[in-house]
C-alpha cells in the first residue's frame, strides 16, 4: 500500500465507524481493526498513528479488553486514545481510573489548561464537547499532564515526549462541534500524515491490483442491482479487464416502474458494459403466488434469485471471479464482547453462490464507505443519477405490497411510486431524503369520486431523512407537498382512493413495512 495507514483499535464503542469517516474525510486512509489485533501485524503495517476507540467497558473489570503488555513500548507512532481509550491507556502505563457518581451522557465545556497542547492547537480555550462516560481519570500515569478539565473532571492527557495523548470527550460526533480539528490536529500535526487519500489514487491502484489478480484467460461475473455499489464497482472492474467481465441484471418483476428496461440500455448504451439482460418476472411472480409472509417472501426472492443468476453464470466461459460491491461497514461490525468483532455478512442476493460455483470474491469497495463509492462513482463517470439514487431492498416491491403479491398489484404500485418519486425530483426535495417510496396497503377504503362510491386501495408514502439506514427521520415533507402528490395518485391511478403518510420514526418502526 504506498498511502499513509491510521489503524483504529476497537475497543466496541457504537462510534468507532465515525472515527473512521472523519479521518476519511480528512484524506487520510484508515482502519479499523479489533483491539487484540495482533502487534507484529501493526508492525509490519507500519501507520503513521493509532487511535484506541471507546468502548463500553470498565477498565477495573476482568475481562475488559486490552492490549499487550508490550503495545506501548513497541509501538513508536503517536497514540490517542478516546474515552475508553484514555482510560485504558492511562491506566496500562500507571495512572488509577474510578467510576464516576453516575454517567456522565451528553453535552459538556471544557476549559483548556495548555494553550501549547498541540492537540488543541488553534482552538479556542472553551469548548463545546459530547461526552458518553461511566469512568474517569483520576490519577494521571507519570510524565503525563491533564490538558483539560471539565469542572473537576480530567478531560484530556497527553505525555508529549511520548506522543500518547488521551481525550475524554468524541472528538469524532457532531456534537463536538470542533472534533475535526482535534482529529487534524493529531493526524497532521502529530502523526505527520500529508493526506494522501484521494479517490484517484484508490481507482488507480485498485484496477492495478484486478488486472494483477486476474489471469488473461478467466472471466469475471458480476450481478448488477441497479444501484450505486454493484455499478461502480462493475465500472471499475470494467476498467481493468475489459468485457471479460460479464455482468448479469435481472429483472425479478418487483423492480421499479420501467426500471429494467432503462437500467438495461443505459448499463449498455452509457456505460458500455458487457451485460446480460434476463427477464425473469414470470418465474418470481409464480414462486410468490400465495405467499403473505414477509420473511418467506425474502427467503423464496433470495433462492430464486440465486438459482437464475447460477443459470446464466454457468454460461460464461472461464468464469471464476465475482465482483460484489460489498462495503466496509458491511465487513467490520464493532467489536462484540463475546470477541467475534469482524463478521463478515454474506451478500443477502448471491449468498452461498462462490462457494458453490466455486468462485473467487473481487470486493473492491471492503474497505470504503458509501459516500466514498459515491465519489468514485463520479470519478469513473457515472452520472449522478444513478450515484444519488435511493437504496432499494434486494426483495424489490415484494416487501412494499403488504400480503400476497401478484402482477397486478406492482403494476398499481410502480405508478403509485413513479409519481411519488418523480414529484421529489420535481421539487428538489429528492436528495434531501435516504429514502422515498410508496407501500400498498392490504386494504380497502371507502371513498366518493364524482357522484360514485368507491371502494378502493389504500398507498402509504413513507419518506425518511437517515445517515446509514440505521436509524431514521420520518421526513417533514411540506404539506403542499404532500397534498399535490395525494391528488395526482388518487386521480391517475385508477384504483387507489386514498393516500397516508407514514409519520413513525426507526427505531420502533423499521424503514421498510415488511
Ligand atoms: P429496515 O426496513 O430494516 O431497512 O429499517 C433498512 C434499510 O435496508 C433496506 N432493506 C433491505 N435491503 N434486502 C435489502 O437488500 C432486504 O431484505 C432489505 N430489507 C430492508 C431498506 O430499504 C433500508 O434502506
Amino acid at each position: 500500500m504506498s498511502h499513509e495507514l491510521i489503524l483504529i483499535l476497537d475497543f466496541g464503542s457504537q462510534y468507532t465507524q465515525l472515527i473512521a469517516r472523519r479521518i476519511r474525510e480528512l484524506k487520510v486512509y484508515c482502519e479499523i481493526v479489533p483491539f487484540y489485533y495482533g502487534l507484529e501485524q501493526i508492525l509490519e503495517r507500519r501507520p503513521k498513528g493509532i487511535i484506541f476507540s471507546g468502548g463500553p467497558n470498565s477498565v477495573y473489570e476482568g475481562d475488559a479488553p486490552k492490549v499487550e503488555e508490550s503495545f506501548y513500548f513497541s509501538v513508536k507512532v503517536p497514540i490517542l486514545g478516546i474515552c475508553y481509550g484514555m482510560q485504558l491507556l492511562a491506566r496500562d502505563l500507571g495512572g488509577e481510573v474510578a467510576p464516576s457518581d453516575k454517567r456522565e451522557y451528553g453535552h459538556a465545556e471544557i476549559k483548556v489548561l495548555d494553550s501549547s497542547s498541540r492537540i488543541f492547537s488553534g482552538l479556542p480555550q472553551e469548548l463545546r464537547v459530547w461526552m458518553s462516560h461511566g469512568d474517569h481519570v483520576v490519577k494521571l500515569p507519570n510524565g503525563f499532564q491533564a490538558t483539560s478539565t471539565s469542572g473537576e473532571i480530567v478531560t484530556s492527557i497527553e505525555n508529549e515526549k511520548k506522543k500518547i495523548y488521551g481525550v475524554q470527550f468524541h472528538p469524532e460526533v457532531s456534537h463536538t462541534p470542533l472534533g475535526q480539528e482535534i482529529l487534524r490536529n493529531f493526524l497532521f500535526d502529530i502523526c505527520g500524515c500529508k493526506g494522501d487519500w484521494t479517490t484517484g489514487s484508490f481507482v488507480e491502484e485498485e484496477i492495478e491490483k484486478i488486472r494483477q489478480m486476474i489471469a488473461e484467460d478467466e472471466s469475471v461475473v458480476c450481478a448488477l442491482s441497479g444501484g450505486v455499489d454493484s455499478t461502480v464497482a462493475a465500472v471499475l472492474v470494467h476498467k481493468a479487464v475489459g468485457d471479460r467481465q460479464v455482468c448479469i441484471f435481472v429483472n425479478n418483476g418487483l423492480l421499479r416502474y420501467k426500471e429494467f428496461e432503462t437500467t438495461l440500455r443505459f448499463y449498455e448504451e452509457k456505460l458500455h458494459l458487457n451485460v446480460v439482460g434476463v427477464d425473469a418476472s414470470e418465474e418470481f411472480y409464480e414462486a410468490l403466488k400465495g405467499v403473505e409472509d414477509p420473511e418467506r417472501k425474502r427467503k423464496i426472492i433470495g433462492h430464486k434469485f440465486i438459482e437464475i443468476f447460477e443459470r446464466e453464470a454457468r454460461k460464461i466461459k472461464n468464469a471464476r471471479w465475482l465482483v460484489q460491491g460489498t462495503l466496509y461497514p458491511d465487513v467490520i461490525e464493532s467489536v462484540s464482547l463475546r470477541g467475534a468483532s469482524v463478521t463478515i455478512k454474506t451478500h443477502h442476493n448471491v449468498g452461498g453462490l462462490p462457494e458453490k460455483m466455486n468462485l473467487k470474491l473481487i470486493e473492491p469497495f471492503r474497505e470504503l464507505f458509501k459516500d466514498e463509492v459515491r465519489r468514485i462513482g463520479k470519478e469513473l463517470g457515472i452520472p449522478e443519477e444513478i450515484l444519488k439514487r435511493h437504496p432499494f431492498p434486494g426483495p424489490g416491491l415484494a416487501v412494499r405490497i403488504l400480503g400476497e403479491v401478484t402482477p397486478e398489484k406492482v403494476k398499481l404500485l410502480q405508478k403509485v411510486d413513479k409519481i411519488f418519486i418523480e414529484e421529489l425530483k420535481k421539487s428538489g426535495l429528492y436528495d434531501s431524503v435516504w429514502q422515498a417510496f410508496a407501500v400498498l396497503l392490504p386494504i380497502q377504503s371507502v371513498g366518493v369520486m364524482g357522484d360514485f362510491r368507491t371502494y378502493d386501495r389504500v398507498v402509504a408514502l413513507r419518506a425518511v431523512s437517515s445517515i446509514d439506514g440505521m436509524t431514521a427521520d420520518w421526513a417533514k415533507l411540506p404539506h403542499d407537498f404532500l397534498q399535490k402528490v395525494s391528488s395526482r395518485i388518487i386521480s391517475e391511478v385508477k384504483g387507489v382512493n386514498r393516500v397516508v403518510y407514514d409519520i413513525s420514526s426507526k427505531p420502533p418502526s423499521t424503514i421498510e413495512w415488511e
